[in-house]
């Protein structure tokens, strides 16, 4: 018989273990103990979480049964034993869930009539019935499904990453996944950034100016709120609007820009900049826009041309941007139709979305546009406790859940004056322009 004290205390000291490693070093106590326990209780509990979840099919099966027949004279009951068709909930096939760096995941193959949005829409549930934090879901290939679950938010807190060494490529934070958050102008030219105040809108920009003032680009900036947010960062700018008087000029510089790369590639018969030799290609413009619907607004009628202005060379630049190197990243408090037809197209034109915490339904309607509805339920719950945190949907069509990383005004300044000297000068840019729109 063993001495209950000792057990005790070596139950005890066990215990303790388990607590220190678990906090002092998650990843391995997760991968040799917290992982194998949960994927045994995720397995074994797959049935009952189907069923309660609405995945399950009732299928004809042939069964064996016993049903008790007549009283024979004997007094026993007679069992009667006989094949029978009847009804069975199956289960859709679950493979062996695999540990992730915040979670696990799990494949499953789909029972016939299903689509991946069946298992979107029991997500919360899923979620729910195995106490993790969030499960995703997303489809490799038809007939299969993955679940992708999370134990608690990883966007709590982000962990910094080195910036990316490509062109026009930024990592501006991390995406629910754990994987980098990248913004890359050549493979989604232009951005809508949305959200409410105090959302996290400009500390993105401020990462945008960190990771691009190194590289060989111009930056433009479009500030409608009278310059307050980007005149500190004046010396990476090569040009910045402050008023809207100001902004039509420098959008027409844009469009006339535009033009003029255009007779260049046609000379050259390249079919954008990038096919043109490196010492004719001219540098790539990134335009950052703040309150964009400061550009929209009308207070009166007499400012109805300006606005018209404004609304056309900027939905120009757009369209056609792309292939001439002029890149947009457009950020407001609300992007919607009620702005004016001009917002609606040039927010067509805009391929890279992204919604941070929004006051109303609508903007993040409007902003994700016609993504899956769990992307706008996902927005929709953004905590503002937590800045920075946005639902991003960009080139592969699907949508992710992400945190910029914290760039502080002073960070983004300090990287602006350190690259002052790579500003290209606006007068030489637009130096070739014909004198008309140059004016
Ligand atoms: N990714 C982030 N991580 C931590 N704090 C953030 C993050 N993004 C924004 N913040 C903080 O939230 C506040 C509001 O951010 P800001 O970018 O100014 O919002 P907006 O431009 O949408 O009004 C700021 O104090 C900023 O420091
Ligand atoms: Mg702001």
């Amino acid at each position: 018989m063993p001495d209950p004290l000792l057990l005790l205390t070596v139950l005890a000291a066990v215990a303790a273990g388990l607590w220190a490693w678990r906090r002092y070093h998650y990843p391995s106590f997760w991968l040799a103990v917290g992982f194998p326990l949960m994927a045994l209780s995720v397995r074994a509990s797959w049935r009952r979480v189907a069923l309660g979840c609405g995945l399950t099919k009732k299928r004809q099966r042939w069964w064996f049964t016993l049903t008790p027949g007549a009283v024979a004279s004997t007094g026993l009951v007679k069992v009667r034993r006989r094949f029978q068709r009847v009804a069975v909930d199956t289960k859709p096939f679950m493979w062996l869930p695999l540990p992730t760096r915040y979670g696990w995941r799990v494949t499953l193959w789909t029972l016939e009539g299903q689509i991946p949005g069946d298992y979107a829409d029991a997500a919360e549930r899923l979620a729910h019935s195995w106490g993790v934090h969030a499960v995703r879901v997303s489809s490799p290939r038809p007939g299969r499904v993955v679940l992708m679950a999370t134990m608690r938010d990883p966007l709590v807190k982000v962990d910094y990453l080195p910036p990316s060494p490509d062109l026009l490529k930024v990592t501006v934070g991390r995406l629910e996944t754990g994987k980098p958050w990248v913004v890359d102008f050549r493979i989604v030219p232009h951005w809508v950034n949305a959200g409410a105040t105090q959302s996290g809108k400009s500390n993105l920009a401020n990462a945008l100016i960190v990771g691009l003032s190194p590289q060989p680009v111009a930056l433009v900036g479009f500030d409608l709120k009278g310059g307050v947010e980007f005149t500190p960062y004046a010396p990476r700018l090569s040009a910045l609007a402050t008023s809207r008087a100001e902004s039509v000029t420098l959008l027409d510089d844009l469009v006339g820009l535009m033009v003029d790369r255009m007779g260049l590639c046609r000379q050259a018969q390249a079919r954008n900049i990038w096919q043109l030799p490196p010492a004719l290609r001219p540098v790539p413009i990134v335009v950052l826009v703040d309150e964009l619907a400061e550009l929209y607004l009308m207070a009166d009628k007499s400012e109805k041309d300006e606005i018209a202005r404004a609304s056309t060379a900027l939905l120009r630049v757009a369209q056609l941007g792309r292939a001439f190197g002029i890149y947009l990243f457009c950020c407001g408090q609300r992007i919607g139709s009620d702005l004016g037809p001009g917002v609606t197209a040039l927010r067509a034109q805009c391929s890279g979305r992204i919604c941070h915490r929004v006051n109303d339904p609508e903007t993040a309607n409007m902003t994700l546009g016609d993504l899956d509805p769990a992307a706008l339920v996902s927005a929709r719950a953004i905590a503002a406790e937590t800045p920075g945190v946005a639902i991003v949907a960009s080139q592969d069509g699907q949508w992710y859940r992400a945190r910029s990383f914290h760039v502080s005004e002073q960070t983004a300044e300090h990287a602006a004056r350190t690259h002052a000297h790579l500003a290209p000068r606006w007068d030489e840019i637009t130096a070739h322009l014909p004198q008309a729109v140059n004016a």
